[in-house]
């Protein structure tokens, strides 16, 4: 009897110590398993953010949706695509991808001039097939020709047209679907040495600076609005201006401090633009396209004539000097970019400190 409860006795304390052994082992594997999540949180990202490539099928359909896409369509509110969800496919660059096709367009109007020919290069290498678009169709020719990898097109037009910025959307559509588009397009008239004044700013002058920093960037936008993907990649960034918040002009003879050296409708109409700009963000914010600002202050590129770049104008720059058009183009790329997917209908300042915030 004793040597029958010994042996009950022996193989209670066995099964004890077996589920004992078994439970602890699962809570090691649990622990095991944390380790590996918390390991995978803190390990360093990657420095470039790269989609993953589609497959081919859902690509096929996302092209023939974008450029089937009829005039004017809306997205019911019923099918407004979740916001939530991480937005797909960027340009990515032809070595990320293992192929030598990039996936999207950018479209660069101004692209020939001093921001624009920056801004087209750094597309160019982040994987776009870049459309240089400007009136001077030979310097987009040339800019179009110097780009880093293949596939780019210059395209030459006096874009105050609508029907100019047709062909423009579609020439981007033919490379690839429109992923980008940057309104580098703009005039700023100067006298050498002095800013023109109220008197002189005829009818002709006002119209011109207001067809080619307002209307030619609105145009753009809404045609090539009708062709992009709607799957969250597609963006367009518009250059402003801190002009557009400080005014410019000034009382007759001022040279330039403490006035902007530009013709006062430059100032409104880059208002304009920023305006715009926000509305536009409203409008296509249901088909994913993002669209923002960058607003610069004096950029040494030949808009500047012959602004000087040192003197009392640009010690009101808390900085001390202009900006170098890569330091536009860098936040022109941030907005383009799957890091800015919750960034639209607004505008980032590149101007060394100078503009009153508020
Ligand atoms: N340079 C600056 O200090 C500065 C400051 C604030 C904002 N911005 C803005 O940045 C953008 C780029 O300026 P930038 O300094 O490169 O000027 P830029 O003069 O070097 O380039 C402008 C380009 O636009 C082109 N263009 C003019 N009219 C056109 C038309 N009707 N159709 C097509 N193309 C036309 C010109 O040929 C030129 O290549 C502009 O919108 C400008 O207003 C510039």
């Amino acid at each position: 009897m004793s040597g029958r409860r010994s042996f009950g006795a022996t193989l209670g304390i066995t099964a004890f110590w077996i589920a004992a052994t078994v439970a602890a082992l699962l809570v090691v594997a649990r622990m095991g398993d944390y380790r590996t999540l918390e390991g995978e949180r803190s390990s360093p990202r990657p420095r470039a953010c790269h989609w993953p490539r589609r497959r081919p099928a859902e690509e096929a359909a996302l092209t023939s949706s974008a450029l089937s896409a009829p005039r004017g369509r809306r997205t019911p509110t019923s099918e407004v695509p979740d916001m939530t969800t991480t937005p797909a496919l960027p340009a990515r660059s032809p070595e990320a991808a293992g192929t030598s096709t990039p996936e999207r367009s950018a479209i660069v109007t101004g692209g020939a001039g001093g921001i624009g020919s920056v801004i087209s290069t750094r597309l160019a290498q982040s994987g776009y097939h870049v459309v240089v678009a400007d009136v001077d169709g030979a310097r987009a020719e040339a800019t179009a020709k110097g780009l880093p990898g293949e596939g780019h097109l210059g395209f030459g037009g006096d874009l105050t047209s609508s029907a100019v910025n047709a062909d423009l959307a579609a020439a981007a559509t033919g490379l690839a679907p429109i992923g980008a588009v940057v309104n580098a397009v703009g005039i700023s008239p100067k006298r050498e040495g002095r800013k023109i004044e109220l008197d002189e700013i005829d009818d002709a002058l006002f119209h011109q600076v207001m067809a080619v920093n307002v209307a030619a960037p609105f145009f753009l936008v809404r045609e090539a609005a009708r062709l992009m993907p709607d799957d969250g990649s597609a963006s367009v960034v518009n250059l402003l201006s801190i002009a557009g918040r400080t005014g410019t002009g000034g009382p007759a003879g001022t040279l330039y401090p403490p006035f902007l050296p530009s013709a006062m409708v430059y100032g409104a109409s880059k208002a304009a633009l920023a305006n715009l700009t926000i509305s536009l963000a409203h409008e296509l914010a249901e088909r994913r396209i993002r669209v923002n600002g960058v607003a610069p202050g004096f950029v040494q590129t030949p808009m500047m004539g012959q602004v000087p770049p040192t003197g009392p104008i640009v010690e009101q720059v808390p900085a001390r000097r202009y900006a170098r058009p890569e330091e536009v183009a860098a936040a022109v790329e941030f907005l383009l970019s799957p890091q800015a997917s919750y960034i639209t209908g607004t505008s980032i300042d590149v101007d060394g400190g100078w503009a009153p915030r508020a």
